[in-house]
């Protein structure tokens, strides 16, 4: 008999394809719309794998009703919707997929900074609105990037990515982490600093961690008070490391200059979030992976990880 798999997502047909060769699949149909919590309790209860996107809570309770899973395949490098330590005492596996957007989000990164610091979004609103009247001296003027230092929060595999961006751009760049990468210090010529200095001296910080208990809201009241008022945030990994709220109010007492968000502690973003009513705010619906090249590996990774850990083999990225 083959093995019982559920999709909680309309994915490509071919990848499809692929994961039937082996497996009974069945499959949320819509792309646009996630699976309602009650229909993924009732698939999950009977299949030995899930291949599940960063939208599904994927914790006790869903894990307690199934019966034969064996496999948890995110489609995402973060895992923070997955109640792991639940999953361990299952003697679930789950999976995700690093490494084949590293590059593709690096790039997203280092756009939103751009975009941030010269004020892009804004600036094209100016022009559709009618506003540009004329050129004069210090319309819409932004923030310099070449030659600024760079505070990288999360030395991982992206963080890596975007200094060498960075480096094009001649900034100097600094990095915190958990623990110093001597290695990575040396070939890439940064400098170790702790939050705090990282902080004050930065003029883009660029939240890079992954998600935690320990991470969240690692970027509060107090980090942003030790900001420069000319500095700029950016958030690619997750939102909960960033305090929205006192964001806001960092944004809106001037205590930094702008924020670059392509996360949100709630996704989707509310539209009446506060943050929305603030020019200083560039945001994106959570796009950094968002290439077409990126998304599919992303599946085939995610499907080869369900595939291998349905039919007895390690795959090849286990998180437990
Ligand atoms: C991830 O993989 O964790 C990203 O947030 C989505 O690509």
């Amino acid at each position: 008999m083959k093995p019982k798999v559920y999709i909680t997502r309309k994915l490509n047909d071919r990848v499809v394809k692929k994961i039937e060769e082996a497996c009974e699949v069945k499959m949320w149909e819509e792309e646009e719309v996630e699976i309602p919590r009650e229909i993924l309790m009732k698939e999950a209860q009977e299949v030995d794998g899930l291949l599940c996107m960063l939208t599904e809570n994927i914790d006790d309770e869903l894990l307690s009703c199934t019966r034969n899973l064996k496999v948890v395949s995110n489609m995402a490098v973060g895992y923070n919707n997955i109640d792991i330590t639940a999953a361990k005492n299952r003697g679930i596996t789950v999976t995700n997929t690093p490494g084949v957007l590293t590059e593709t989000t690096a790039d997203l990164t280092f756009t939103l900074l751009m975009a941030t610091a010269r004020r892009i979004v804004e600036s094209s609103d100016y022009l559709r609105k009618g506003k540009w009247e004329t050129w004069s001296p210090m319309q819409l003027t932004g923030q310099d990037i070449h030659g600024a230092t760079l505070g990288i929060i999360g030395m991982g595999r992206i963080g890596e990515a975007v200094i060498k961006r960075a480096k094009g751009f001649d900034m100097n760049i600094i990095y915190h982490n958990r623990n110093r990468k001597y290695d990575i210090e040396e070939e890439l010529g940064v400098v170790y600093a702790g939050l705090d200095e990282l902080l004050r001296d930065s003029d883009f910080a660029c939240v890079l961690t992954p998600y935690t208990s320990e991470t969240h809201h690692l970027i509060s009241e107090r980090e942003f008070s030790l900001m420069k008022e000319t500095s700029v945030l950016i958030n690619t990994a997750r939102g909960g490391i960033v305090d929205e709220e006192a964001l806001y109010h960092a944004l809106k007492k001037k205590e930094i200059w702008a924020a670059g968000l392509d996360v949100f502690e709630q996704e989707p973003l509310p539209l009446d979030h506060p943050l929305l009513a603030l020019p200083n705010v560039v945001t994106l619906p959570h796009i950094g992976s968002a290439s077409i090249q990126t998304r599919l590996k992303m599946a085939d990774l995610a499907a080869e990880n369900l595939l291998r850990a349905v039919t007895k083999q390690t795959p090849e990225h286990v998180v437990v």
